[in-house]
């Protein structure tokens, strides 16, 4: 029996035009370029600003480029799987408010939760449906606004994160490109270290949580640094062992950009040269789901069709996880 494998056809992205630099920063916050530079490698991120604006808006735009880019009819979707921890809202999900924003109306869909790993999270769902050979077209959008999650008062993590958002479009294929392999995983014990302590049914929003400052992101920065490095290069370096992939051999490392210096640990723990490895973060910042599809979206026209690519991410839950695939059309 052939074995169908997803394979990515098409990528869009949608950034704001609004570009919050550290200089701007620096007049919110006691915090300067040179401190942001040298610990987190950010000189930017964009920031969607306008009344009412949310990651649908953004997703939905991503969404409409990419149909017009690879002439595909909007009603020829049969699956939108959306990764975000900014939803617009509790419920509808946002892969609703997507599909009737960009036209799709032939579709169903839903939203996965897994933080900075949720691209590696829904690349991964959306592929089985594929591989099953259950569904021939489907979208993955990743996106996060962050900034509506982000305490602009506190310097630890407010020159961190940034709001964008990716659309991918995946298509069976015989043909040995695509999504090859994965290994994903969550350990819940890492819940304390990153999070949002208020909004869910644990604790509603009340003037209580408002007033504590309960609706923006709480880190303990060292421990999550730690965890990332050694589960994003770990989990990379045993699937290209598995895969008997060198170095030499990858085309690309595309990590997730939660800081330069992970990036550069990471590289370094894996033995790779800088230049095998995407890098973006210097313009966008942390824009939790969309990272690793931005940096796609922007090496498009350098990828060739048979390039092995190691996705590899890791956030709150904790979640982490690698992807193994080739990349499929020039
Ligand atoms: N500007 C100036 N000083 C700052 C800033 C800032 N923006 N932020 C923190 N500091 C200060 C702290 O107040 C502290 O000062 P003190 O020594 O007087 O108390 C000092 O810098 C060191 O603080 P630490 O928190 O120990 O700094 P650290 O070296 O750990 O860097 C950081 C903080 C950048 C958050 C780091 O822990 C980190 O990168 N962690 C990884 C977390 C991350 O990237 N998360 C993104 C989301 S998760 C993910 O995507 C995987």
């Amino acid at each position: 029996m052939e074995k169908f494998r997803a394979k990515i056809t098409g990528i869009e992205a949608f950034l704001p035009e609004y570009i919050l630099t550290n200089e701007e920063l620096s007049k919110m916050v006691d915090t300067s370029d040179e401190w942001i530079t040298q610990r987190v490698g950010i000189k930017e991120r964009r920031i969607l600003k306008g009344e009412g604006l949310a990651t649908s808006d953004m997703g939905a735009e991503a969404v409409k480029k990419l149909l017009k880019k690879t002439g595909t009819n909007p009603d020829s979707i049969e699956l939108i799987v959306v990764a975000t921890i900014t939803p617009d809202m509790m419920f509808p999900s946002t892969a609703c408010l997507i599909s009737e924003k960009a036209g799709i109306k032939n579709a169903w869909g839903f939203d996965i939760s897994a933080a900075c790993s949720g691209f590696i999270f829904a690349l991964q769902t959306a592929s089985q449906f594929i591989e099953s050979g259950r569904n021939k077209k489907v979208i993955v959008v990743a996106g996060d606004k962050m900034s509506s999650i982000t305490d602009y008062t506190d310097r630890s993590t407010c020159v961190l994160f940034g709001d964008a958002a990716v659309a991918m479009l995946l298509e069976v294929t015989t043909e040995d490109v695509g999504v090859i392999d994965h290994h994903l995983q969550i350990d819940g014990s890492g819940k304390d270290f990153l999070y949002l302590k208020a909004g869910g049914s644990y604790k509603p929003a009340s003037h209580a949580t408002v007033d504590a400052k309960e609706h923006f992101i709480y880190q303990d920065g060292q421990p999550v640094f730690k965890t990332a490095v050694s589960k994003m290069a770990d989990t990379s370096v045993e699937m290209m062992k598995k895969h008997g992939i060198s170095n030499e051999e990858l085309a690309w490392l595309v990590p997730h950009q939660a800081n330069m210096r992970i990036i550069e640990s990471v590289g370094r723990r894996m033995g790779l040269t800088k230049d095998k490895i995407m890098i973006n973060i210097n313009r966008y910042g942390n824009t939790t789901a969309a990272t690793i599809p931005l940096c796609l979206w922007e090496k498009e026209k350098e990828l060739k069709k048979g390039d092995k690519l190691i996705l590899s991410a890791f956030g709150g839950g904790f979640t982490w996880g690698t992807i193994y695939l080739k990349w499929a059309y020039n």
